[in-house]
């Protein structure tokens, strides 16, 4: 049976975009109605930690949903914003793959803006918004997208849902070096250095790639 440690957060809601809701969230978090944090140790890895669903996840999941997200189907143009290439591999927490999950990412256009409509709606014709795809028989998997932007309220994150045989893992990740990573409240709900450490992870250039593109890699641990 799926491991679902974030059915609380999904009725919270993401509530960073205003102050009212924020409080809103303080005071969840405060009496503890929330499971920010699910990490713990299990074997030799932590389980990557959860976080809220948000309130820009599609409410109907687009026709197009590939893995590249910077292109759009009848558009000739690519996404405004810098390349970037996440990928690597869902595994288990004694490091073993988990092969076929299901995965799926959204995240705000370059201009701060969810393809939803309580998300401005996306300024871009040429960001996807959201994408998903399955974990190969080795667990790796890859989405070519944008390295994510601030927006009123956040550093900049992009939503990631893993649904496997044994897990229902939601979470976000975050963009190494941001400034305003250490002042975000949803990031800093993780009080556990280590789970928290775990989701930030870097964006660089790397051989093999376009000189131009980011890669960030990013390595999920589930229940499997
Ligand atoms: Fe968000």
């Amino acid at each position: 049976m799926a491991t679902d440690n974030n059915t609380l957060e999904a009725k919270n809601g993401d509530s960073c975009h205003s102050c009212k809701n924020r409080r809103t969230i303080l005071s969840l978090m405060a009496s503890g109605l929330t499971c920010i944090v699910s990490s713990y140790a299990f074997g030799s890895s932590l389980l990557t930690p959860s976080q809220m669903l948000g309130p820009f996840y599609p409410e109907k999941i687009p026709l197009e949903h590939d893995n590249d997200l910077t292109t759009v189907s009848g558009n000739y143009g690519i996404s405004a914003g810098e390349i970037s290439h996440l990928i690597g591999q869902v595994l288990t927490p004694n490091g073993s793959p988990v092969i076929g999950a299901k995965i799926e990412i959204w995240q705000c256009d370059a201009f701060g803006q969810y393809k939803h409509p309580g998300g401005g709606g996306g300024q871009d014709p040429n960001f996807q918004g959201y994408g998903r795809t399955r974990s190969g028989v080795d667990g790796q998997y890859r989405f070519k997208t944008i390295k994510p932007v601030t927006y009123p309220g956040r550093t900049p994150h992009i939503h990631m849902r893993i649904v496997s045989k044994n897990a229902n893992l939601t979470t976000q990740l975050y963009v190494k070096g941001e400034r305003l990573n250490d002042r975000d409240f949803i990031l800093n709900a993780i009080r556990n250095t280590r789970a928290r450490s775990s989701l930030i992870i870097p964006f660089v250039h790397e051989p093999g790639f376009p000189p131009d593109e980011l890669v960030a890699r990013f390595d999920p641990v589930v229940a499997g």
